[in-house]
């Protein structure tokens, strides 16, 4: 089961991390803890981890080459998946891999909107960079993502803010969309078609599959290689 976005979403990964690309990320991870993105990151996984205060397991959706692994605590096991090959073979010897136990790490090369984890389920499920942004993070991910949980667990993701991506000209379209003939809204609606979402659009999706509590805040990324407004939400299955 797909969806059409998914699809084309999947193609254009498979050509953006290609063996040149990820190994320019892996490259990356070593200059990476320098920003204030990842002394924000990694503070916040490291804090819901220590949260646990008993060994876990951890599912890292869209892991690519493994930048967070080393700051993950308390891991009795990590699920490591990703659709690409390649980030998944860069994630074979992560950042800081003496500091890893490579050995409670299995690696997935799937698609997660329908990759089937069988009878697996986690106390820690996070994903950065990957839903609302490289695909999509809609009822059915969320479901999913729920499901997978065990009671008590907690489930950490960004995704990218759409409004902050909107330039004056689309919020005057955007005004003028419900007068439009039919046309042009369907030539505006492939326009605008993107996995980002608003805060009331990710308010709605989380609300509605029943994490009963849930926090969503807007951080603004200080990575020279990422500049932009993400969503962060971190939400627990009771
Ligand atoms: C920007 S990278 C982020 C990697 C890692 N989470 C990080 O923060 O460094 C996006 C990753 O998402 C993966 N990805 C994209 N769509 C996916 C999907 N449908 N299922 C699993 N992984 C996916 C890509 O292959 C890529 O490794």
């Amino acid at each position: 089961m797909s969806n059409q976005i998914v699809t084309e979403k999947l193609s254009v990964t498979l050509k953006v991390y290609d063996p040149t690309t990820t190994a320019n990320y892996r490259q990356y991870d070593e200059d990476f803890i320098h920003t204030k993105a990842y002394l924000h990151l990694a503070s916040k996984l490291k804090f819901l981890c220590q949260s646990f205060e008993r060994p876990i397991t951890i599912l890292d959706v869209g892991c690519g080459t493994g930048r967070y692994f080393h700051v993950l605590t308390h891991v009795d096991r990590l699920i490591a998946m990703d659709y690409s090959e390649n980030m998944l073979l860069q994630a074979q010897h992560p950042f800081r891999e003496a500091e890893i136990p490579m050995d409670k790490i299995v690696f997935h090369q799937g698609n997660f909107y329908d990759f089937d984890f069988g009878n697996q389920s986690f106390d820690f499920i996070y994903s950065i960079g990957v839903l609302g942004e490289h695909t999509v993070f809609d009822e059915h991910v969320c479901n999913k993502l729920f499901k997978l949980l065990r009671p008590g667990g907690k489930l950490y993701f960004t995704v990218v803010d759409l409004q902050s991506r909107k330039s004056f000209k689309r919020k005057i379209m955007e005004a003028l969309y419900p007068f439009t003939p039919i046309g042009i809204k369907r030539i505006l609606d492939k326009r605008w078609e993107t996995c980002y979402l608003t805060w009331t659009q990710l308010d709605n999706i989380v609300s509605k599959q029943g994490f009963e509590v849930y926090q969503i805040e807007r951080y603004i990324s200080e990575d020279p290689k990422w500049k932009g407004v993400h969503l962060e939400c971190i939400a627990t299955k009771l």
